[in-house]
């Protein structure tokens, strides 16, 4: 049996691919359903037209409050019955009712080492502030923005030549590594969230989720 997830998008969707391609590879059993995005011009719509998946459009701009997209993003969710959504670089505050409707199945990944960093511009901030290291994380969504229980982090230097652009580029690769993993252990059952806390093979996972590392593919 494979596992309903239904991916949101704003943008290129490179982690939206991750996803395909390690679907397609058989190493992740779920189904995308669909793929929505609120922008029409998200490179990531194409990506998943190209691997046969249902697409839509839901246009933020089209609608008089947030509320009232959400609403409506929901329906369009719920449709295909989900038992995970994962949020790819979906660029929207979400409603409070939203997040809680999907509260303990909806994921994100956010590129900084939670719970520094949260919002935009990560990158360059950490960077800014001489941090030495900088990473990504993927954590279940709550309605506070980035707050959610982290899961998975994965961590690199920040070297002194460092620009925004090159340290975006290394997070990228382990995101598109990290990101499939966390939905494979959701789709497992491994993972779960009791009571606003993330628990991996029964075991409460420390605020900072786990870090990465090559062994636990
Ligand atoms: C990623 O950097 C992710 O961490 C952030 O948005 C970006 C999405 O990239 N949430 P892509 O559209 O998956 O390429």
């Amino acid at each position: 049996m494979t596992f309903p997830i239904v991916v949101l998008i704003s943008g290129s969707g490179s982690n939206l691919q991750a996803l395909i391609d390690q679907s397609l590879q058989g190493n992740l059993n779920v189904e995308i359903c669909a793929v929505i995005s609120n922008k029409a011009d998200a490179f990531g719509l194409q990506r998943a037209q190209k691997a046969g998946i249902p697409t839509h459009t839901l246009d933020h701009k089209s609608f008089d409050s947030r509320e009232a997209f959400d609403e409506q993003l929901q329906l369009i969710i719920d449709q295909y019955q989900p038992k995970l959504v994962v949020l790819a670089g979906f660029m929207r505050i979400l409603t409070e009712t939203f997040a809680q409707h999907y509260e303990g199945r909806m994921l994100n990944i956010h590129p900084s080492l939670l719970p520094k960093y949260k919002g935009l511009n990560t990158h360059q901030r950490a960077i800014d502030a001489g941090e030495k290291e900088h990473g990504v994380s993927v954590h279940f969504v709550s309605a506070e923005l980035d707050a959610g229980a982290v899961i998975l982090q994965a961590s690199c230097p920040i070297e002194k030549t460092e620009t925004a652009d090159t340290l975006a580029s290394k997070i990228h690769s382990y995101e598109h590594i990290i990101y499939p993993l966390a939905v494979k252990w959701f789709s497992e059952e491994r993972l779960a969230y009791k009571n606003g806390i993330a628990v991996l093979d029964n075991k409460i996972l420390a605020e900072s989720g786990v870090m990465y590392h090559p062994e636990l593919i």
